[in-house]
């Protein structure tokens, strides 16, 4: 039994935990939601050892636990995934394992061939353990995450946000590992905001809203709309905004064009056009190249062969068509980490913000405000360095800066990657008015609740070839998911 009584964690003026006591039973999986900035990853962390509480005590079976370093936390049998991915990107997969624990691993041997069985398990049997981390994806290094705490023998399990970034075969994988250590005796403490999670592996849930312990219940006797409400405080009406109903030919020439394009690891040519006011989904499993088109117009890619046209003139210079592209790796590219957030915010604008050179910071802001409030960053966090807010808030700040470069391209890759209910359910809302005035936007995702919620269109992908397409309202979510993982559909 894991017992937390009276936990309390203050930034300065910022309460991020504030007299928070519940308890986790053993053999279960217990999910842990809230709000972007609603204090769990802070709860994460002191349990790692990472940060230290202003007041309260933490337990397991009973006793007192040593969380004042991460080395001690993982003595004392704590094993976490944190929420910003931690393996590092110069070490190898062995060398990551190690780390944790290293007295165990050099005493046992060879790190290669012991944590080999921990990436099989994960569906990680194709990585060498040789191989820098840096080399693999985003996803990828998520699971060497989870498959390292998986090799901890710990008796308290945190996983924040695990499947975040991971499609569906994947976080199968990973479920049925967590299912496991649960059944195992252990505690599982599952941070998540893909809500349908719930349904599929979580016996309790307990909800913090704004640094406070808001609900704790078994989730068999909760419907989504108490958790949702425990949550953010209200009903969610529409997760989705409506399409607008309309013709083929009532949409303007396509913005930007891909003839016969092959980038990246395609294996053969995709030719798709992007029109003023749509929004299409490109989805598939990890490593399937469905990120590939976002990136050849955004020129991260480069071309092997085909063309890509920007309203009907082959450009080479993706800047001059307004063209913005968040990737999946926001702590790489997404924000300075340590400007105020709205400095992050409007440098994608500045160009055009200033008049022969100069910029007035005043008016600057202004700008800034106005998409920062719908896109719900609070006017606190505006001043904040990016690194002082949550996961879900900095993922706000990665998208947001762009919209204030007034793009006619908006290209996202996981846009809502660990953004909470309500904030997602704005974010749409922002982002279809924008596509309603003319932009066009494609994004990429491995959310297929949001695929199918929010892109009109949906082009799908498999080993790194286009195998289908068609408008989302005639595909259903199982016949998504086979093509997916199959690349093909039974259609006896
Ligand atoms: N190093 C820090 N300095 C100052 N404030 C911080 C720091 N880390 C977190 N905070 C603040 O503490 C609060 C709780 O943040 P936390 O990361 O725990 O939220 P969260 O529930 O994990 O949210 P998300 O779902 O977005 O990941 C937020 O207001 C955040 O801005
Ligand atoms: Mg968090």
């Amino acid at each position: 039994m894991l017992e937390i009584s009276g936990l309390s964690k203050s930034y300065g003026p910022v309460h991020a935990l504030s007299d928070v006591t519940f308890s986790v039973e053993p053999g279960k999986v217990t999910a842990l939601l809230g709000e972007n900035g609603a204090g769990k990853s802070t709860l994460v962390k002191i349990l790692s050892g990472l940060v230290t509480p202003t007041a309260g005590a933490i337990r397991v079976n009973g006793a007192p636990v040593d969380l004042s370093s991460p080395e001690r936390a993982s003595r004392s049998g704590v094993a976490v995934v944190q929420q910003e991915i931690s393996v590092l990107p110069n070490l190898s997969v062995a060398e990551n394992f190690m780390l944790t624990q290293p007295s165990r691993w050099l005493r046992r041997g060879s790190a290669p061939a012991l944590c080999a069985p921990y990436l099989n398990r994960l569906g990680l049997g194709h990585v060498d353990p040789g191989t820098a981390v840096g080399e693999l994806t985003i996803g990828e290094r998520q699971l060497v995450e989870i498959a390292r705490m998986l090799s901890q023998d710990a008796r308290v399990l945190v996983l924040d946000e695990p499947t975040a970034a991971l499609a569906d075969s994947d976080i199968e994988l990973v479920h049925k590992a967590v299912l496991r250590l649960a059944s195992e005796g252990n505690v599982v403490l599952y941070i998540t905001h893909r809500l349908n999670e719930l349904d599929e592996i979580c016996d309790a849930a307990v909800i913090l809203r704004n640094g406070r312990l808001a609900d704790q219940f078994e989730t068999k006797d909760a419907s989504l709309t108490r958790i949702v409400h425990a949550m953010i405080g209200r009903e969610l009406d529409e997760l989705y905004p409506d399409t607008p109903a309309r013709a083929d030919q009532a949409l303007p020439a396509p913005v930007v064009r891909l003839k016969d394009v092959v980038a990246g690891g395609l294996a053969s040519p995709v030719s798709l056009d992007l029109r003023p006011g749509e929004i299409v989904a490109v989805c598939g499993q990890l490593g399937s190249g469905f990120v590939e088109p976002l990136r050849a117009i955004a020129g991260v890619s480069p071309l092997s062969g085909g063309a890509i046209e920007f309203q009907g003139a082959t450009a080479s210079n993706a800047k001059a068509e307004a063209v913005a592209y968040c990737s999946d790796d926001r702590q790489l590219d997404g924000f300075f980490r340590d400007l105020p957030v709205w400095e992050s915010m409007s440098a994608p604008g500045l160009a055009q913000s200033g008049l022969w050179g100069l910029v007035r910071p005043s008016r600057l802001r202004q700008s800034v405000d106005a998409i920062a409030e719908r896109m719900t960053i609070l006017p606190a966090y505006r001043e904040r360095p990016v690194h002082a807010l949550s996961g879900g808030n900095a993922q706000k700040v990665s998208i947001g800066k762009w919209l204030s470069s007034k793009p006619r391209i908006l290209l996202l890759e996981e846009p809502t990657r660990g953004v909470d209910v309500g904030a997602r359910a704005e974010i749409y809302r922002l982002l279809r008015a924008l596509a309603d005035d003319g932009l066009a936007i494609l994004f990429a995702s491995t959310d297929l609740d949001e695929v199918l919620g929010f892109g009109e269109r949906v082009l799908v992908f498999h080993d790194n070839k286009l195998v289908h397409q068609a408008p989302s309202a005639e595909l259903t979510r199982d016949q998504l998911a086979t093509w997916i993982t199959h690349g093909s559909i039974d259609r006896e």
